[in-house]
């Protein structure tokens, strides 16, 4: 993945170079490197015996929340809009492009079990937690690659930036200025200074205001990761 901010001292997303193109992929594209970082504390947390302290704990039902509002948004506002405007063309190739589709929604339905499966390998920890983590990290991995490799050039050039607006609207409208509050701290955890300031300079100030005096500060009061210094 390349970068446009070189600043090594965070581990936190970063801002990707874009492919050309009309709609602004920012938040997608930080919403999995966000992930990513998340499953290396994870793997890291996990290979160093660490899976019975709170922190980690605290960080894998913050992956989980994260997780399950990003599929919901993808599964109830982008993938119905995509497939109807596939499905609509009378173009044989555009159509055949919605395989796509099934392969997101296939891989989506994949990862719930994998997610299950860690869960419950917390109470066994050892071995079973690790592979667990492992097969958890990986399908992750690999299904956000093939969302921005395969699907949102779809969306680039069939939904367009009216259709990511609406997107982000229906997210905004079904979570509510709190829990978008939470996902911004939980983004922007880490993070390199260049994405903190574009990130927030594309939101409207009074959001800005209540992410420095709210959203970050609750984010930071719940221990997640870190061990703790005695
Ligand atoms: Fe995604």
């Amino acid at each position: 993945m390349s970068s446009t901010d070189n600043d090594l001292s965070s581990t936190g997303p970063r801002l990707r170079d874009q492919p050309p193109g009309r709609v602004d992929f920012t938040m997608m594209f930080l919403t999995h490197d966000a992930f990513l970082r998340d499953l290396r504390r994870l793997e890291a947390a996990v290979a160093a015996g660490r899976s019975g302290e709170r922190a980690v704990r605290n960080g894998w039902e913050t992956i989980k929340e994260e997780l399950h509002i990003h599929h919901v948004g993808e599964d109830e506002a982008i993938w119905p809009p995509l497939r109807e405007a596939l499905a609509a063309s009378t173009d044989l190739a555009v159509r055949a492009e919605l395989g796509v589709l099934d392969l997101m929604e296939e891989e989506h339905g994949r990862i719930d079990p994998l997610q299950t499966r860690v869960d419950a390998a917390f109470a066994a920890g050892g071995e079973e937690l690790e592979l667990a983590v492992k097969e958890f990290a990986t399908a992750m991995a690999s299904h956000m690659e093939h969302e921005e490799d395969q699907a949102l050039p779809l969306v680039e050039q069939h939904l367009g930036p009216e259709g990511w607006a609406r997107y982000h609207q229906f997210m905004i409208g079904t979570n509510g200025p709190d829990r978008v509050g939470a996902y911004l701290a939980w983004l922007l955890d880490d993070v390199p200074e260049a994405t903190l300031e574009k990130v927030l300079g594309m939101l409207p100030p009074p959001v800005r205001a209540a992410y420095r005096q709210k959203f970050e500060p609750e984010y930071r009061a719940v221990p997640r990761w870190t061990a703790p210094t005695a």
